[in-house]
């Protein structure tokens, strides 16, 4: 069968997409944008549009995966198999956010049905249990609770509290903003007025996301960059950076960089990724930024010179952004831990070599696993005598003494600002050398 031909006849790219998704991650464990890939090489190419429609309804079904399939549960008589059951989940997800009239769904998803092998064989079932959805289900009825995937919320409720775990599973699924930082930060009431955004606690801007970013004023001019609240407030921490010489050791796609450089830091970016290194160089291009670009793995990396600051914005199982990336759940970030760990380790131990002796680690992640952050410091500075974390004090102004933990580390989750829609799990700590002083 031609795919692009038959879902292009058929009305249906989008739900073949967010079938695809969901095949994606719950039969082949991969992520949205390894599903995109997946499909581009394989010639499936979809329109901005359907993909922005795949992000809405996954989302949703990532969000609130145990409430819909108990409501699919009812009509199932027997197990059945997933990517069956994935179709399913896209008529009642479909049902809940009104997408198409009652016809159309069962209809698409039959059609869907006909594509794969997994699904084509149950084209019977497919029909009589969809029809019986659309039928139970009308829109005002439905009721659907946000959910996190078990395994993760016993992690948060053991770890950080039932409370916190409960907190976490009703805000993670209101996200409908987007952050950004803005370049010059004189220029904030300016840029608070002309995209309508909401100043945030630490001088970030919220924006409502049913925009589409690059058409808003001032993207193309480099006058700001997305970057949740969360993400940015590591850097903050780091006080004056005016000449300062900075190693961001995991840079891409700039996050960081560009607000280290905004600072009036000279940044050296590290990175192995191309098209990472790709996406940092058009993201510097655009905001008129200049920085030296090292495309290695810093296990290859050498130089003499030394660091006033290195950055480790290590990649980490990213529990922490579970409000924009809901799959990460089911993608058993826990068993995906050794190998994070082993490399976060190695990057401490490797920055060390690089500081000035006056100079600070600054290592942060988007994890919520306290094995990513509060764990790799302590044993840090166990094994690594002559080093020590500072505390932080919300002596800082912009920062909620609630942000911090009992050690003086920055551990941001995403029930924090819950009444402005919260923010994404981020953990930050400062080593210094010259611990003397503290
Ligand atoms: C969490 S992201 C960094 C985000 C960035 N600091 C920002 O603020 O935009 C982690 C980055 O580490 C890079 N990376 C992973 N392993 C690496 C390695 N061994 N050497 C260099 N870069 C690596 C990935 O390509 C990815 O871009």
């Amino acid at each position: 069968m031609n795919v692009n031909k038959f879902i292009n006849s058929k009305n249906i790219s989008s739900r073949y997409l967010i079938h695809q998704i969901l095949d994606g991650v719950f039969i082949n464990r991969r992520t949205k944008p390894q599903t995109l890939n997946y499909l581009e090489k394989n010639q499936v190419f979809f329109e901005e549009k359907d993909i922005a429609q795949a992000e809405r309804i996954t989302s949703f079904i990532f969000g609130h995966l145990e409430s819909i399939d108990r409501k699919i549960l009812k009509f199932l008589k027997k197990k059945t198999n997933t990517s069956v059951l994935n179709i399913f989940r896209i008529v009642v997800s479909e049902i809940a956010l009104n997408e198409a009239p009652n016809y159309a769904l069962v209809n698409s998803a039959v059609d869907l049905a006909k594509i794969s092998i997994k699904t084509k064989y149950f084209l019977g079932l497919i029909n009589s249990v969809s029809r019986k959805l659309v039928a139970k289900y009308q829109v005002k009825e439905l009721e659907f609770n946000s959910n996190l995937e078990s395994t993760l919320k016993s992690y948060l409720t053991k770890n950080y509290s039932k409370e916190i775990a409960n907190n976490i599973e009703r805000i993670y699924t209101l996200n409908n903003t987007v952050d950004i930082s803005i370049k010059n930060l004189e220029e904030i009431e300016f840029w608070k007025k002309k995209l309508e955004a909401k100043i945030l606690p630490t001088g970030s801007l919220r924006i409502k996301k049913d925009v589409k970013l690059t058409n808003l004023n001032g993207f193309n001019e480099g006058k700001w960059w997305v970057q949740d609240i969360s993400s940015s407030i590591p850097i903050k921490l780091l006080g004056d950076l005016k000449e300062k010489e900075v190693l961001d050791l995991f840079s891409a796609p700039g996050g960081k960089a560009m607000q280290l450089i905004s600072l009036g830091a000279n940044v050296t970016c590290l990175d192995k990724s191309s098209i990472r290194i790709k996406m940092l160089k058009e993201n510097l291009s655009r905001m008129k930024m200049k920085s030296e670009i090292i495309k290695t793995d810093f296990y290859n990396f050498k130089t003499k010179k030394k660091f006033d600051v290195v950055v480790i914005d290590a990649p980490c199982s990213s529990t922490g952004t579970i409000r924009k990336n809901k799959e990460i759940q089911y993608l058993f970030p826990e068993k995906r831990l050794n190998n994070l760990i082993q490399i976060q380790k190695d990057s401490l131990n490797f920055a060390k070599k690089f500081v000035k002796d006056n100079g600070v680690i600054l290592y942060c992640n988007c994890s919520l696993f306290f094995s990513e952050g509060e764990k790799q410091i302590i044993e840090f500075v166990e094994k690594n005598k002559d080093w020590c974390f500072e505390k932080i004090s919300n002596k800082n102004k912009f920062l909620d003494k609630d942000w911090l933990d009992k050690f003086g580390f920055l551990r941001l989750r995403p029930d924090h600002l819950s009444d402005l829609g919260g923010m994404d799990g981020f953990f930050a700590a400062i080593l210094k050398k010259k611990c003397s002083s503290l």
